[in-house]
């Protein structure tokens, strides 16, 4: 019997997750040899700087400042660096020169991930990227394989550890917004600069990764709408307990049909809402990740664990590695995108929700019915109202109302909460969230 010759494996930055892959790929190096049918060798890892002090396990000579040499080596190459460039050129230039890639850059796929699919299909090959959304979590597997015969309805997905674990130490702990931030940083969840994670811009790539897998369209970044955490106050969470309600940032995929409407296309978006505390979500604490996910045939399933760290994202990194590099082995069907519903990527004033709209207003009779008339004009329906009378000292008789509406479109929502701003009745609209996992 032929023995195939040990597979060469190049890794492109040396992290918390390449110099996790890294570690693995040495220690576990027996036992995936046996997985995979031949042995793995890790030829180098590209680095911008080789002399900073590096994990004891990998030796210092594996390490090399020419990503480009390192490429045109190897059967595999990981992706680990983060970043646009020139992790975008190199994985086409390793795609190019023959080999398979693996990577974890969600910011890469959701902005160029088009052409590194057309890429990769035309030269035939391998493109994986099971840590990119969800960490350790496999979802991403699960979307292109598992459910590749069921039709996938609605994502809502708790994909970024860093504002789960700030917001559920608002609700846990009292903490301001500023205040978990600060902590999550203490923790080393955050990173210095927040930026990607409060304002919801990673979120929304792996919005644009999730939809375009379940949807099979692809979704480009821009056509997802993106809203951050940093304008979640106390009070609004205080409000969402009340109501018995948690907030979360979620990455919502849905795919929306409406022949009365004229509408057939799929909608991405990553935003705080309001999720009913009996949802599997709302029991997603600390810095975890959870996808939710409807399918027509599978009902409801959700996917939950560990969504970043260097060693449990290793993990998914090193599940497409023994894929990978088994197919260089024993062959068989290979990946590739599947983007033939070719669907439009709608805009969010498409988009049907339900809103919580938090305003401070007049106490005296006749307000609430004020107030009705304002959404009832735009075409929106009441479904709960609460209100909380103000202080003693406050200068005129007021109160806080929060009103909880029925399902409506964006863009009539949006009409409303401008509406409600302008009306006498109200003195300002303090809080507008949307409400997510309600039947
Ligand atoms: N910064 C991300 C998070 C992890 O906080 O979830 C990597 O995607």
């Amino acid at each position: 019997m032929i023995e195939y010759r040990n597979i060469r494996i190049a890794l492109l930055g040396a992290g918390s997750v390449g110099s996790q892959v890294a570690g693995l790929l040495i220690e576990h190096r027996d036992e995936l040899a046996a997985r995979v049918g031949t042995g793995l060798d890790l030829v180098g890892i590209a680095v911008r700087d080789p002399q900073r002090p590096r994990d004891p396990r990998i030796p210092e000579a594996l390490y090399t400042t020419d990503a480009e040499s390192l490429i045109l080596g190897a059967d595999i190459v990981i992706e680990l660096m983060g970043g646009l460039e020139p992790a975008r050129e190199l994985l086409l230039l390793a795609m190019n020169s023959g080999a398979d890639v693996i990577t974890a850059n969600k910011a890469l796929l959701a902005t160029h991930g088009p052409e590194l699919f057309a890429a990769a299909e035309q030269v035939g090959a391998q493109l994986y990227y099971e840590a990119a959304v969800g960490g350790a979590i496999p979802i991403i597997r699960p979307l292109r394989d598992s459910l590749a015969g069921d039709r996938v309805e609605r994502i809502l997905g708790i994909v970024n550890g860093t504002t789960n674990y700030i917001l559920d130490r608002m609700h846990s702990q009292g903490d301001s917004v500023q205040e978990a931030l600060a902590e999550a940083q203490r923790l080393g969840y955050a990173e210095a600069d927040p930026t990607a994670d409060v304002e919801g811009f990673d979120a929304a790539q792996k919005a644009a990764i999730l939809a375009s897998l379940a949807f099979h369209t692809a979704v480009p970044l821009e056509a997802v709408h993106r809203e951050g955490i940093l304008g979640i106050t106390l009070e609004q969470v205080a409000a969402a307990q009340r109501s018995g309600f948690v907030i979360k940032l979620l990455a919502v995929c849905e795919r929306l049909t409406d022949a009365e409407r004229g509408i057939d296309g799929v909608s991405a978006r990553g935003h705080p809402a309001l999720v009913p505390a009996a949802h599997p979500l709302a029991s997603v604490h600390g810095a975890n990740n959870a996808v939710f996910l409807q399918a027509e045939a599978a009902g409801s399933l959700m996917f939950y664990g560990a969504g970043a760290g260097g060693l449990e994202t290793a993990s998914a990194v090193l599940g497409d590695v023994v894929s990978a590099a088994r197919r260089h082995v024993v062959g068989g069907p290979g990946v590739a995108e599947s983007t033939h519903a070719d669907l439009p990527a709608l805009p969010i004033a498409m988009v049907t929700t339900r809103y919580q709209i938090g305003m401070e207003v007049l106490d005296r009779p006749g307000v609430l019915a004020q107030i009705a008339l304002v959404l009832s004009d735009h075409g929106v329906s009441v479904e709960t109202v609460q209100q909380t009378a103000a202080g003693a000292e406050a200068a005129a008789p007021a109160a806080t109302r929060v009103i909880g509406t029925h399902a409506a479109t964006e863009a009539a929502l949006a009409a409303t909460v401008h509406a409600l701003a302008d009306s006498e009745v109200v003195s300002a609209v303090t809080s507008v969230l949307r409400v997510e996992g309600v039947s």
